[in-house]
């Protein structure tokens, strides 16, 4: 018989990392079309934090809200309806705000067409590290930027969870990489992961630097991260240069005259799905864990998120 309660990390007031506990919570059902998965592996990410202090996408919160909002296991059991998945394989999934619960937790209950059978060059660990991030930053350089091969992206705040997917995919959609990192250690991750160019994005002369190795100026940026570094790459664009950003990146970049200018979400699906699987297998994507912690360790993965300079992503073992 399955369990009916289950561990999750989950806050009952909104607050500073102290205020995510372990609490008992009911097992979530699978309805029609949702599959019920047993969590190894949850994500977490800065709109986590965001939710945490106070944040609510969908405009009210219920308590206990459970944070997260992807990760990867095994699929428990799947509700009426469902057709691609069955009980025993290993998925990846992406929930935000998700209705049925978070995934810092053991188990969670999500739509059928927001999980997929996980790569096959990843484990439970990495794939679960990479949904929201991963199709963010493939979305970004296919659907915003659309970038075709031999084009020059300029990926302004590669070193975190978005960017160092999204050099790596650009890379494999034949681009050439000009990546910002912050410091020593930043500008050799991106390096590492393939960025043709490597700059610190903190610099003061960054147009300039720029400048100096895409000479006409770049047509493609990509933003992670936004401010006065983002401002400096946008003095290095060219004119009718085009610009993407998830929604999140603040504070959002200035008006400016010959952008243009696309602002977008990563979107879990089927055929997102496939693209992002597909896309992980040919890159033979490395996936940077700057640190793991046990679930009920959520409070200190959190204090280390709000440290800042992570390089990669921190992930929540949820069996731990
Ligand atoms: N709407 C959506 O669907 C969606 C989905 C995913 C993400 N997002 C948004 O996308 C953004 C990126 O997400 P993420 O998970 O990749 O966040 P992240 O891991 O925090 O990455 C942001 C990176 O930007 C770097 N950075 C900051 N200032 C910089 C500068 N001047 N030069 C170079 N690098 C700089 C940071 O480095 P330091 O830490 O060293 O400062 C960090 O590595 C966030 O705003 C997030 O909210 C939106």
């Amino acid at each position: 018989m399955r369990q009916t309660t289950m561990r999750a990390a989950a806050i009952d007031r909104f607050g500073g990392p102290e205020v995510l506990r372990i609490h008992s919570v009911p097992v979530p059902e699978p309805a029609e079309g949702e599959v019920l998965i047993a969590l190894d592996t949850a994500g977490v990410g800065s709109w986590d934090a965001a939710m945490r202090a106070g944040w609510s996408p969908t405009g009210h919160t219920e308590f206990p809200l459970v944070l997260g909002s992807d990760g990867a296991g095994t699929v428990a059991a799947v509700g009426p309806g469902v057709e691609r998945l069955r009980e025993g394989d290993q998925v990846y999934a992406y929930g935000f705000a998700n209705p049925k619960g978070g995934f810092y937790a053991e188990y969670v209950v999500v739509k059928e067409e927001q999980a997929a059978p996980i790569p096959k060059n990843l484990d439970l660990l990495r794939a679960g590290a990479i949904p929201t991030t991963g199709l963010t930053a493939l979305q970004g350089l296919d659907d915003a930027l659309r970038i075709q091969p031999g084009e020059t992206v300029l990926i302004h705040g590669a070193g975190g969870g978005v960017g160092s997917l999204a050099v790596q995919f650009a890379k494999l959609r034949g681009a050439r990489v000009i990546a910002t990192a912050t410091g020593e250690d930043g500008v050799e991750f991106v390096r590492r992961l393939g960025a043709d160019e490597a700059l610190d994005g903190r610099r003061e002369d960054l147009a300039a630097e720029i400048r100096r190795v895409a000479p006409g100026g770049v047509s493609n940026l990509l933003a992670l991260a936004g401010g006065a570094g983002l401002e400096r790459c946008l003095d290095a664009m060219r004119d009718g240069g085009r610009l993407a950003y998830p929604n999140g990146v603040e504070p959002e970049p200035k008006p400016r005259q010959g952008l243009r200018v696309t602002t977008y979400n990563g979107e879990p699906g089927v055929e997102q799905f496939s693209r992002l699987t597909r896309a992980v297998e040919e890159a033979g994507l490395q996936v940077p864990i700057a640190a793991e912690y046990p679930l009920g360790d959520a409070a200190k993965a959190h204090e280390r998120l709000a440290a800042g300079h992570v390089l990669g992503k921190i992930v929540l073992r949820t069996r731990a």
